[in-house]
């Protein structure tokens, strides 16, 4: 599947919901992929993403030394490799090979893109100054792909211990007045 070019001012309404997204990044040659499930957004353009990165994870030396990752947002049916991903440690597994996970070269940076995901966002760290005392990165995503044949993808949603949540029935309020007024 080929994904398209998708524009950055729009990359808020693919996090803002708070899916599990999987995390790449690239260390001695090497991918790794990790499930993340703490990250917001901070801004709407340049879009930036803040995420919190254990230091406990393999993966987090090779962020704060590549400076560089990718967030690919996974649907359920992913939902397996994603948990399994997240029972694994990269200093021990490559997980693209294990989990038959697909990497794609980057236009922007290192860490590859997943081809099983809807959507991935090449990011660059932009600030690291809460690193030491929070393990939070802010990121700035310089380029977003989204695979353009879904249109309602049923990204998942971490409720802890192992439960996750699909989304919900969509709906449209015009202004908050409406919203008040509405009936959901
Ligand atoms: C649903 C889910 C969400 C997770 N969210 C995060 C997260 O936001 N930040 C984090 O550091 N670890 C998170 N984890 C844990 C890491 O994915 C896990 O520790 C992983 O095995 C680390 O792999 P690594 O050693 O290859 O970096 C999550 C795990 C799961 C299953």
């Amino acid at each position: 599947m080929k994904k398209k070019n998708f524009p950055l001012s729009e990359v808020y309404r693919l996090l803002e919901p708070g899916p599990v997204v999987l995390l790449t990044t690239i260390r001695a040659g090497r991918a790794n992929v990790i499930p993340m499930s703490w990250h917001l957004m901070m801004e709407f353009t340049p879009p930036l993403v803040g995420c919190v990165v254990s230091n406990g994870n393999y993966s987090f030396a090779s962020l704060k030394k590549s400076r560089e990752c990718v967030i690919n947002i996974p649907t359920v049916e992913l939902a397996k490799t994603v948990v399994a991903c997240g029972n694994t440690s990269g200093q021990s597994v490559d997980k693209f090979k294990k989990f038959g996970l697909t990497p794609v070269v980057a236009a922007c940076v290192k860490a590859p893109l997943i081809a099983e995901c809807y959507a991935s966002l090449e990011c660059k760290v932009v600030d690291m100054k809460l690193v030491t005392k929070y393990n939070f990165f802010v990121l700035e995503v310089v380029q977003a792909w989204i695979d353009p044949t879904q249109n309602k993808p049923r990204t998942i949603h971490h409720q802890g211990e192992g439960e996750f949540m699909l989304p919900g029935r969509i709906f449209r309020l015009r202004s908050p007045k409406t919203a008040l007024g509405g009936k959901l």
